[in-house]
């Protein structure tokens, strides 16, 4: 194991399980606390106005290096805002790398502490939301090109805009990201020649101290790039050379950031004066979607967590709504900064599988909205909303997604909450050519029926109501299936299994209804819904003899891609291992046609993710 790994694997188990104080040590304790360097970007710049420091606990944490003033202001904590993750980070670097003392609970509250006082308002947040919320989506920072090519070598941008600092400190960023990687191009002044890592003489504040061999000399060198979220592709090496022009590339994102990313701004003051803990205790009705097994409808009770008014308990039942598979979970949730929800669940049962849950709680505490989340990589989740139940009837949603002209006696399965004890056909309404011939059962949460659609019905979205609730676009009456399609078009998985886990990929089949024009991809078309598929493989041909099919993996019947081992294997030619690209291929008859129906998304098949970082404290 290389050195920077083993740096990063005691890391990795450090908050979740040991408590700090008894890390593994990797210095002489007598080595001098390392310095903190203060001097910023532009000496002679007015000081922008920080944020003074309140709690003795972070004080006493933090104040032997980052001295506190007599406005309670600590150099470096003061002048910057963050994310509860990047908070999480910071605190894992100073406690890995700077040899802080800390226990797991007063890690946990120098992190809540910092991510309410020094934290992002909700509209500051909302745009760097798929960050923590693990989404595995393309980002593509639109602002400023050179930033975004600069900046997302190694970590998402999203890592980026959940910051906000003054011009100092934004240099100061720079400057320890220079220390540690005096390799990478992108912190090279002017694209500097090879191995010249010429650490630009304007005045950064000098490397930081615990990457420089004098601090001590005890941290076995330059620590290893760690990461979380990174998109693949070696960290330090490559990149781009810097601008030309006179400042590096680096030096010109740094100036972007200054100006786009502020410490004070506008929505801040604002969201700092408002800010208070969420009265969010009650029921919710929750909608969600997984991906591969469509909609879950069911409901949350939350309770307060004795102890702090941002902690809560929660209760979750749902059912899948296509298969009536029911889910019970239990969750512990704290809440970052009024608004940022963040917590862990297992099934209520077999207390197994732990979700992480990252929601996002309106201010007029009426809507929670967020993605639950396991995996890996993170990659296995669900998009969930809630919202505020009181005593009237909720329709949430049905098991079918789509019904079909000149169907008779079709069971209809209606999700939702506070269902009257009875109900009659006319309490019930799914518009045009459409009628409800029966109900078979009723119950507060789910009402069965029977309908029938007319032979002549319009093809198009209908409106449920039941019982004075409505639930717009309930289901889509259509004609006929004219096509399926894969989702998403272009899947990623990683091998593992050895070494590292794997990531996996789950593919759904969706039928289309492509509308008054016939015409695939327009604006008219209507997704009917989830379909079950035939599965399978075939080569993408991007390479002469291509032989990626008996390699990379396998395609389970529900559409889930499980990639094979990580590790060399002799029998692959070129060096290649298990990797590849194929397509993933949908195969559909619909009811009463011959002719089957296919559809294929790319599937790139790629190696691990060699080294990871996770912030897992604030998602207990
Ligand atoms: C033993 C000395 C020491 C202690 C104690 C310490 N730090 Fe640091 N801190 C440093 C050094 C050195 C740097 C500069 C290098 C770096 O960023 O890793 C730094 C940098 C920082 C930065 C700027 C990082 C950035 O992203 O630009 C923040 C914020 C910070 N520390 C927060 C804290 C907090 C919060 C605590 C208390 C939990 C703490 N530090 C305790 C030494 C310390
Ligand atoms: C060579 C790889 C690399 C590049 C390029 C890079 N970063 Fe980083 N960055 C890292 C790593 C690794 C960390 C995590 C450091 C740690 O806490 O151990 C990090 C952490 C950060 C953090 C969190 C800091 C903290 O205290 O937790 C921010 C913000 C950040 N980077 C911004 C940037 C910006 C802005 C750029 C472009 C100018 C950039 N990064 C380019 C590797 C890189």
């Amino acid at each position: 194991m290389s050195k920077s790994h083993r740096w990063l694997t005691s890391l990795g188990f450090l908050l979740a399980v040991l408590p700090l104080s008894a890390a593994p040590r990797q210095s002489a304790p007598q080595s001098p606390a390392p310095q903190v360097p203060q001097r910023g970007a532009s000496p002679n710049a007015a000081r922008e106005e920080g944020i003074p420091v309140l709690s003795a606990e972070v004080q006493k944490a933090c104040g032997s290096c980052h001295t506190v003033d007599d406005k309670k202001m600590m150099t470096r904590i003061s002048y910057r805002r963050a994310s509860p993750e990047n908070w999480e980070l910071t605190i894992r670097r100073m406690v890995s790398l700077n040899n802080v003392n800390l226990t797991v609970e007063s890690a946990r509250s120098i992190i809540k502490y910092l991510a309410d006082n020094n934290g992002l308002a909700p509209e500051e947040a909302r745009a760097a939301s798929f960050e923590a919320e693990r989404r595995m989506i393309d980002y593509t920072y639109a602002a400023d090109k050179n930033t975004a090519d600069t900046c997302s070598q190694c970590h998402s941008m999203g890592r980026v805009i959940s910051e906000r600092r003054t011009s100092e400190e934004w240099g100061l960023l720079l400057a320890m990201h220079r220390g540690y990687y005096p390799e990478a191009a992108a912190f090279r002044a002017r694209g500097g020649g090879p191995g010249g890592a010429s650490a630009d003489g304007g005045g950064q504040g000098g490397a930081p101290a615990p990457a420089s061999a004098d601090s001590g000399g005890a941290q076995g060198g330059a620590p290893a790039p760690a990461d979380g979220g990174r998109q693949g592709g070696a960290p330090a090496a490559g990149g781009r050379g810097g601008g030309g022009g006179g400042a590096s590339a680096a030096d010109r994102a740094r100036d972007h950031l200054a100006r786009a990313f502020p410490l004070q701004t506008p929505e801040w003051a604002s969201w700092s004066a408002a800010m208070r803990s969420p009265k969010i205790a009650g029921r919710w009705a929750l909608s969600g979607y997984e991906a591969g097994k469509g909609p879950v409808y069911g409901e949350v009770t939350i309770s307060e967590q004795p102890g702090s008014p941002d902690a809560f308990l929660t209760d979750t039942r749902f059912v899948y709504a296509r298969t009536g598979q029911a889910v019970t979970r239990k969750s512990r949730v704290l809440v970052y900064t009024g608004f940022q929800w963040r917590g862990r669940s297992a099934d209520a049962v077999s207390e197994e599988t732990t979700w992480r849950e990252v929601a996002f709680i309106g201010r007029d505490w009426r809507e929670i909205e967020g993605r639950w989340f396991t995996g890996a990589y993170d990659e296995i989740g669900m998009d969930v909303t809630l919202r505020r139940v009181a005593n009237d009837p909720v329709v949430l949603g049905t098991n079918v997604a789509s019904l079909k002209r000149s169907t008779t006696g079709r069971a209809v399965r209606i999700y939702g909450a506070n269902f009257p004890r009875t109900l009659a056909t006319a309490d019930i309404d799914f518009g045009q050519g459409v009628t409800v011939s029966r109900i078979s059962s009723v119950a507060p949460e789910m009402v069965t029926v029977d309908v029938d659609v007319a032979p002549d019905a319009r093809v198009g979205p209908r409106d449920l109501w039941l019982a004075g609730a409505a639930k717009p676009a309930a289901l889509i009456v259509y004609d006929k299936i004219d096509g399926i399609k894969v989702l998403p078009e272009a899947g990623m998985a990683r091998v593992g299994g050895v070494v590292f886990p794997r990531q996996l990929q789950q593919f759904e089949a969706i039928a289309m209804n492509y509308g008054a024009d016939g015409k695939p991809d327009t604006k008219d078309d209507f997704n009917l819904g989830l379909v079950d598929v035939g599965w399978g493989l075939e080569e993408y041909t991007a390479t002469f003899r291509d032989d990626d099919l008996q390699f990379v993996g396998e395609l389970n019947a529900s559409g889930l891609f499980i990639p094979n081992l990580d590790g060399p294997n002799p029998q692959r030619s070129g060096n290649r291992n298990n990797v590849g690209d194929v397509w993933a291929v949908a195969t559909y008859t619909p009811d009463g046609s011959v002719k089957p129906l296919r559809a294929r998304a790319h599937l790139l098949v790629t190696v691990p993710l060699y080294l990871r970082w996770d912030p897992k404290e604030i998602a207990r």
